[in-house]
């Protein structure tokens, strides 16, 4: 109850104890006609879903696992990744407003912190006649774990807003934070298209000015992080001097 006081885009919210993943439910509200701004939350997922076919390790109590509905107005498909990376925005600027700690953006939507992932966002977008018809804006962030709940696989990889700031992080206050952030910056978007929103991840990204190497569909690209184009894809500077734009695909640092 408290949340619903705060929140401004969660109009319609649905808190649940448990589920498989937070993106199943709200894709399931979008096909029943829910409206924009819908939010699902749980306390845990028992098959919360990463990027590219990834678990998401989501236990009970200590994360924030939610997803968003989004309903742009006749929205090119081909706009869903400055989507990703508006929400990757948001969240950013709400973590670091939230628990106070130092977080940046690893292209396109992971959050780190010290070099460690504290948030995971998968934006999947439901298309119709090459237009958005919905976007489900899954969330998942590392909130009040302890170094002990973590996983031993993910110690090197995965940290907590916890464990970076050393004070415990009320869940409802940061939700409406990331809530607030994400309707503003929609808003910006809808009036002022994709730059204001590049130039604020620009800003935040620990990836621009890395050499970096790149898995993507098509092999590994290595080369120099030099900015985001004016879609949202990556553009590197190759080896060879050849600028190459990157529009999927997981980045590494270093090659
Ligand atoms: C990633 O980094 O690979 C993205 C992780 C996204 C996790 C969130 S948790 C809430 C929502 N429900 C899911 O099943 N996944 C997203």
């Amino acid at each position: 109850r408290a949340l619903q006081d705060r929140v401004l885009f969660g109009r319609q919210i649905r808190l649940l104890e448990k589920t498989v993943s937070t993106q199943a439910e709200v894709r399931e509200l979008a096909e029943a006609g829910a409206p924009s701004g819908t939010l699902v939350v749980a306390e845990e997922q028992t098959g919360g879903r990463g990027r590219q076919g990834r678990a998401w390790y989501s236990p009970p109590g200590k994360g924030v696992w939610m997803s968003l509905l989004l309903r742009p107005d006749r929205q090119p498909l081909s706009f869903a990744p400055q989507l990703t990376l508006l929400i990757a925005v948001a969240v950013c600027r709400a973590v670091r407003h939230t628990a106070g700690v130092d977080a940046g953006i690893k292209w396109p939507n992971d959050l780190l912190v010290g070099g460690r992932k504290i948030c995971g966002i998968l934006v999947e977008s439901v298309g119709e006649d090459e237009l958005i018809r919905y976007a489900v804006a899954g969330i998942g962030i590392d909130v009040n774990l302890e170094a002990k709940d973590i996983p031993p696989q993910l110690q090197d990889v995965a940290t907590s807003l916890h464990i970076e700031s050393g004070r415990r992080i009320d869940r409802a206050e940061l939700i409406g934070a990331v809530l607030a952030e994400i309707e503003q910056l929609y808003e910006l978007y809808r009036q002022e298209g994709f730059a204001p929103i590049g130039h604020l991840w620009e800003a935040l990204s620990v990836t621009l000015g890395r050499r970096v190497t790149v898995k993507t569909p098509a092999g590994d690209v290595t080369g120099l992080a030099k900015a985001l184009d004016p879609s949202g894809a990556l553009v590197l500077a190759g080896d060879n001097g050849n600028m190459r734009i990157i529009f999927s695909g997981e980045v590494q640092f270093g090659g």
